[in-house]
């Protein structure tokens, strides 16, 4: 057997969010973000690799002339969807975010621990302001007191995959989110 042919078969047929909600959502959220930082410069920080739909649909709904992207990368859940609660920085900031006004871009706030690290992380380099933007949360999972300053869509706790959300590195390119089961 090949490797392809070993790969784990699933369901995807359970939408959750199709593309024409995700698209009207990603707006609103941009609109507002553009409305609370009018006249200010912003950076937003991207978590790779999950929020890279959601990050290039965001900032381009976003109409203020300074701002700038960067992106962090951290370990995540390896093959497991549980959460191990181990954050390793596998690619930092590019950038100095010393006096800056900050928004953490994510795909899913779950139990919380990645963000709560980040957040730490981030605020230790004297930003002028701190905010999270989230496109989906999964309060229900939480294991530390931290939530999105914007927030897409909160889900009940089920996996799900799709415009970023993966399952064993697969279903990223989804242009929608699905629940997943296994066949
Ligand atoms: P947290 O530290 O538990 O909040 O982890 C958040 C990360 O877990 C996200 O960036 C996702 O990579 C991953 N994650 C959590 N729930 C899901 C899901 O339902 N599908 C895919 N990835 C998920
Ligand atoms: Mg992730």
């Amino acid at each position: 057997m090949t490797a392809a042919q070993s790969k784990r078969k699933y369901d995807l047929s359970e939408v959750l969010i199709d593309e024409a909600t995700l698209k009207k959502r990603v707006e609103e959220l941009g609109e507002e973000i553009t409305r609370d930082y009018k006249g200010k410069s912003i950076v937003l920080i991207g978590i790779l690799k999950g929020s890279i739909p959601f990050i290039a649909d965001l900032m381009r709904n976003i109409r203020l002339d300074d701002l700038e992207v960067d992106y962090i990368s951290v370990s995540s859940y390896g093959r497991s969807t549980k959460s191990s609660g181990v954050v390793r920085i596998l690619k930092d900031l590019d950038s100095d975010i010393k006096g800056k006004d900050v928004i953490i871009v994510e795909d899913i706030i779950d139990t919380g621990l990645t963000l709560a690290y980040l957040k730490e992380y981030f605020m230790g380099r004297n930003p002028g302001s701190l905010k999270i933007c989230t496109l989906l949360d999964k309060p229900s999972r939480r294991k530390v007191d931290i939530r999105g300053d914007y927030v897409g869509f909160r889900v009940e706790d089920r996996f799900i995959v799709g415009y970023g959300l993966d399952v064993e590195q697969r279903f990223r390119n989804l242009p929608f989110i699905s629940w997943i089961k296994e066949e």
